[in-house]
């Protein structure tokens, strides 16, 4: 459904992205692992062009996100939902505003209707009657499900998650990972999630790829990556300051 080929970003002298290659099958969800730093946001963003990377392909079904034009991408990335690290919910705005962000901008759709397909995608995630509140007045697991209700506003086929877990406590990264788990039922989407949280990893993910200098070094099912010879993968995925991997 995805193909990434041989995709290279740097910013300045310093290299990210080294000639990353990564497919991406219909109905998967691929979590891409890797220390920070190492590039996992930049990916995302090129995906969604919101960074233009430097070389290389990424294929959309059969065709070329980085061949098209602006229009031909902005169609291509209303057919993404994008959690943001962090959320990125507007403060400003209502939780209603923020689900009805995209709806508001890219449908002609009339208010009645909108407000009814914020009904249901905050009732996706487990939220209901909190459409006046602001961002300031909810928890933290509260904002991300209300960042996930606003990926997933507009139908899209694929949900990009940048960190869905990092900076939540343990129980509300599990009540996360499992509505993930869940939206990955329900709805007929493929996932990219990037995490350096493993346990969030092996919950979550049909397949798991490890981003490391810039390429991805092994790609693999929990199970297999679970009992992988590689060592800079064991290195990762048993948290080890000892290994290939140096720390500076
Ligand atoms: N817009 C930018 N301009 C310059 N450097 C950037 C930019 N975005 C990311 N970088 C650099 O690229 C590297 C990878 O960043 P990032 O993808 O955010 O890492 P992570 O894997 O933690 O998500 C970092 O060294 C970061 O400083
Ligand atoms: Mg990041």
């Amino acid at each position: 459904m995805i193909r990434i080929r041989n995709l290279h970003k740097r910013f300045g002298s310093k290299m990210v992205l080294r000639g990353l290659n990564l497919e991406i099958q219909p109905g998967e969800t691929m979590v891409i692992i890797g220390r920070s730093g190492e590039g996992k946001s930049v990916l995302l963003k090129c995906i969604l062009s919101l960074i233009e990377p430097d070389r290389g392909e990424i294929w959309f079904n059969q065709e070329n996100i980085l061949a098209l034009k602006e229009s031909g991408r902005a169609r291509f990335r209303q057919r993404c939902g994008m959690l943001f690290q962090g959320g990125a919910l507007f403060d400003s705005l209502t939780i209603e505003e923020n689900v009805g962000f995209g709806l508001r901008r890219m449908k002609n759709y009339g208010e009645e209707r909108i407000r009814k397909i914020v009904r249901e995608k905050l009732a996706l995630v487990g939220l209901k009657e909190i459409e006046h509140l602001y961002p300031a007045e909810l928890s933290g697991g509260m904002k991300k499900r209300v960042a996930l209700a606003r990926a997933i506003a507009l139908d899209p086929e694929i949900i990009l998650y940048d960190e869905p877990t990092t900076g939540v406590d343990p129980i509300m990264a599990d009540a996360i990972n499992e509505l993930i788990n869940e939206m990955n039922r329900k709805l007929p989407v493929s996932s990219i999630a990037v995490t350096h949280d493993m346990v969030s990893a092996y919950k979550i993910a049909d397949r798991i790829a490890l981003l490391h200098q810039g390429r991805i070094v092994e790609v693999g099912t929990p199970a297999q990556i679970k009992r992988t010879c590689n060592p800079l993968v064991r290195q990762f995925v048993t948290g080890s300051a000892h290994g290939p991997i140096s720390l500076i």
